[in-house]
């Protein structure tokens, strides 16, 4: 925990303009620190797992949310709950693999026994404890939890507001992700650690996308109309068109990599999303994302303060049959990730943005499609101007004082 607060006086003012970002947001360690209360175990959600992803009663998952390391468990039960990924006698991290299948969790330094309810069942030594020790006191610890279309979400605050609630309008958008129903299988995961500060990658504009990403314009992946929303909670959704059937311009030698199938058969995609794409983007960072074919949760949580892994998580939807599941692979892990078209370079650009911080000027500048004073919660597909108002939600949870004359 937490032990002093940070010294505002100390820090420079959030300067006025609403178009800047101060750079000392994204290299400061007690900003960071500041961060991790007052964003992470702040009154919202998480998104954790997802029920595809841990098919079997003792499958598990284990993440960490800020500094909190959890394990995400189906009971035998069939109950998917989330705990503190910690012994409840002295605080042993207990699953250490990213995922596995277990029965009963065995603490290595005592030897307690949780049963994969989170149950404490046995521990050695038991007589010669206090008199009033009672098991049940020790079972492991739980988050709040709350689920939606099978997507586990948890908060680390005591009192968060109702799922929905926070959700807002992206509630739908986000259903139509998932398939409409939530009925998914896991394909796989791609991990990546960008050597970058948090904001740094969920600052990601759509701005940069058919500029920076070659592939995007030679594979005209994106284009028609399109547009961008944020919601009050800091939620952000890009919503994209594709304006025709992308082409290869004959760059590829099996074109079929990037074909688009969904259209035909919208299996993860309402009518309105059925040619083009999404990012749905959760206040702070984790997004569920789709482009052509492509399903995908990416789980991100920040190492320190200048790394942010980001766990992308590939889905299929339940009635897709093997052709469509094998298309849903191609596409993935040929367009995002390590090997893909795309990642690699926003991982670039990440890290040269980190290194080059401690510079002048002292604020980056959201410019495309900015006004002052313009309402930028609904705006179009490729501005950059939006992320203003992510930075707004940012700079109210954690306090800043904006500068009150001319920056
Ligand atoms: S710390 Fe886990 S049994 Fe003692
Ligand atoms: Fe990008």
């Amino acid at each position: 925990m937490k032990l002093r607060d940070l010294d505002f006086a100390a820090l420079p003012r959030w300067p006025a303009a609403f178009n800047q970002v101060p750079k000392w947001a994204f290299e400061d360690p007690d900003v960071f620190d500041l961060e991790l209360e007052r964003v992470f175990r702040g009154p919202l959600w998480h998104p954790v797992a997802h029920d595809a992803e841990l098919p079997k009663p003792g499958d598990y998952k284990t993440v960490t949310v800020g500094r909190t390391p959890l394990l995400v468990i189906r009971g035998d039960d069939g109950q998917v709950r989330a705990f503190h990924n910690a012994c409840t006698h002295r605080s042993t991290k207990l699953a250490m693999a990213f995922r596995g299948h277990t029965g009963d969790i065995e603490c290595p330094y005592h030897r307690w026994v949780f049963d994969t309810r989170g149950r404490l069942r046995a521990c050695p030594g038991e007589a010669e404890y206090p008199p009033d020790f009672k098991r049940a006191d020790y079972d492991l610890a739980q988050p709040r939890t709350a689920q939606y279309l099978g997507l586990q979400f948890v908060s680390l605050h005591p009192d968060p507001p109702p799922l929905l609630d926070w959700m807002g309008h992206m509630a739908e958008p986000v259903r139509d992700a998932l398939g409409g129903d939530g009925r998914l299988t896991l394909l796989g995961y791609q991990k990546v650690r960008y050597q970058s500060n948090w904001k740094v990658y969920i600052d990601n504009d759509a701005f940069h996308a058919p500029l920076l990403h070659a592939a995007f314009r030679m594979l005209r992946w994106q284009g028609g109309s399109g547009r961008q929303s944020r919601l009050p909670a800091g939620h952000m959704m890009i919503l994209s068109e594709v304006a025709s059937q992308p082409g290869d311009g004959g760059l590829l030698r099996d074109p079929s990599v990037i074909a688009y199938h969904g259209g035909a058969a919208p299996r993860n995609k309402a009518p309105a999303q059925a040619a083009g794409s999404s990012l749905l983007a959760f206040w702070p960072l984790t997004a569920i994302a789709n482009h052509l074919d492509i399903f995908n949760i990416r789980y991100a949580n920040p190492v320190g303060l200048d790394q942010v892994e980001v766990h992308y998580a590939y889905f299929a939807h339940a009635d897709d049959d093997a052709q469509m599941v094998r298309h849903r692979l191609r596409q993935s892990s040929n367009m995002i990730g390590p090997s893909g078209f795309v990642s690699l370079e926003d991982a670039t650009v990440f890290l040269r943005i980190q290194q080059a911080l401690d510079t002048e000027p002292g604020a980056t500048y959201f410019l495309k499609g900015y006004r002052d004073g313009a309402d930028l919660t609904e705006t179009k597909q490729n501005d950059e101007a939006p992320n203003a108002l992510w930075w707004e939600h940012y700079r109210a949870t954690m306090g800043f004082e904006r500068h009150s004359g001319a920056s």
